[in-house]
């Protein structure tokens, strides 16, 4: 029940040590290489995340911010939501301008932000509280590859996954995930879907490589976020960031690659993990979509596609769909 504040948070993470510990063993014991995106966004990724939406390179999350100003209040008299689901939420920076759009329309109920993260979650659930009068926030901590069976039922539902974060999935996870979401839905809730749209390849680059180093210190949080999850010591500057584009994949790939050889012994994962000079470790993809992909992936989820929503510049698009 949500209490006199109106916010109520559940958590999720931290509820099974050993599984955290076999999927980070899993990554660094494959090849190439990998850690679980997730592990960028503790308190400080997070903030770092924000710091980059404002960086002049990163033009996804302005793009998307503007579309969004321009389609809410389509969004929202075609869905008549009144419960707002976000799954990845973060700071909710965009999402403001859908509760601004379903207050207009005197339909904004409930918000659920589902993020790994949980320091702003509680941040957001405070905010909005007091931002928009009358507003509910349950908000749920927890891995969305894990725990959407958590999101609470009721109400006339929008789903909302936003800022390109599907990208951060392979095809067969994506679809997977879509399909997942698909499956705790109700009958005629709605599913809206950012994605990052395939151009430039250099403007993809720089907006991964800004000139302030943000998003160089966003890639080595991953490593001190684990120094916390598993207490493996990484030395920092050990490690390169690297972010290009795999024109295969479609895909930006960010890397932190070592300076040296070097050896890290990790006893909660019982690994003494081993790495030679120029080797990589993969630690983000983030695949660009056209628009015919996406509505395979959603047709292929089980969603209807309903509308399209693209930029002057077809840089970001929306996809708004129903389930059956
Ligand atoms: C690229 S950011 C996007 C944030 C926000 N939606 C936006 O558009 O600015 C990805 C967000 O998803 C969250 N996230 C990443 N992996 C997650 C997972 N497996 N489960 C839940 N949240 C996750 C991160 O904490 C972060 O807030």
């Amino acid at each position: 029940m949500l209490d006199q504040s109106n916010i109520l948070i559940d958590v999720h993470v931290h509820t099974d040590p050993d599984r955290v510990k076999q999927e980070i063993r899993n990554g660094l014991l494959s090849s190439p290489k990998k850690l679980p995106t997730k592990y960028f966004y503790d308190d400080r990724g997070s903030a770092l995340f924000e710091q980059i939406c404002e960086l002049p390179e990163y033009y996804p999350a302005r793009t998307e911010f503007q579309l969004l100003k321009n389609t809410a209040d389509d969004v929202v008299a075609q869905t008549g939501a009144d419960t707002l689901v976000e799954l990845g939420s973060g700071a909710a920076t965009k999402t403001r301008v859908l509760f601004d759009a379903m207050s207009r329309a005197k339909q904004l109920r409930l918000y659920v932000p589902f993020d790994v993260s949980e320091g702003i979650v509680r941040r957001v659930a405070q905010e909005l509280v007091e931002e928009y009068q009358g507003l509910q926030v349950h908000g749920i901590v927890g891995d969305f590859l894990a725990h959407l069976e958590h999101i609470p039922e009721g109400g006339k539902r929008l789903v909302a996954f936003l800022g390109g974060t599907i990208g951060n999935l392979g095809p067969e996870e994506a679809l997977a995930f879509l399909s997942s979401i698909y499956e705790e839905m109700g009958h005629g809730d709605f599913f809206l879907l950012g994605v990052q749209l395939t151009t430039d390849v250099n403007r993809l680059e720089a907006a991964y490589n800004d000139s302030a180093g943000i998003t160089e210190t966003f890639n080595k949080n991953i490593l001190s976020v684990l120094q916390s999850v598993i207490g493996a010591e990484f030395d920092l500057d050990a490690f390169e960031h690297i972010a290009r584009f795999n024109h295969e994949q479609h895909r930006i790939e960010i890397y932190l690659r070592s300076r040296r050889d070097q050896a890290i012994p990790i006893p909660e994962l019982d690994l003494h993990l081993r790495l030679h000079e120029g080797e990589e470790i993969l630690t983000e993809i983030s695949t660009k979509y056209t628009r015919p992909q996406v509505e395979t992936l959603l047709t292929g989820a089980g969603f209807s596609p309903v509308e399209w929503y693209t930029d002057p510049d077809h840089l970001h698009g929306l996809a708004l769909a129903k389930k059956r």
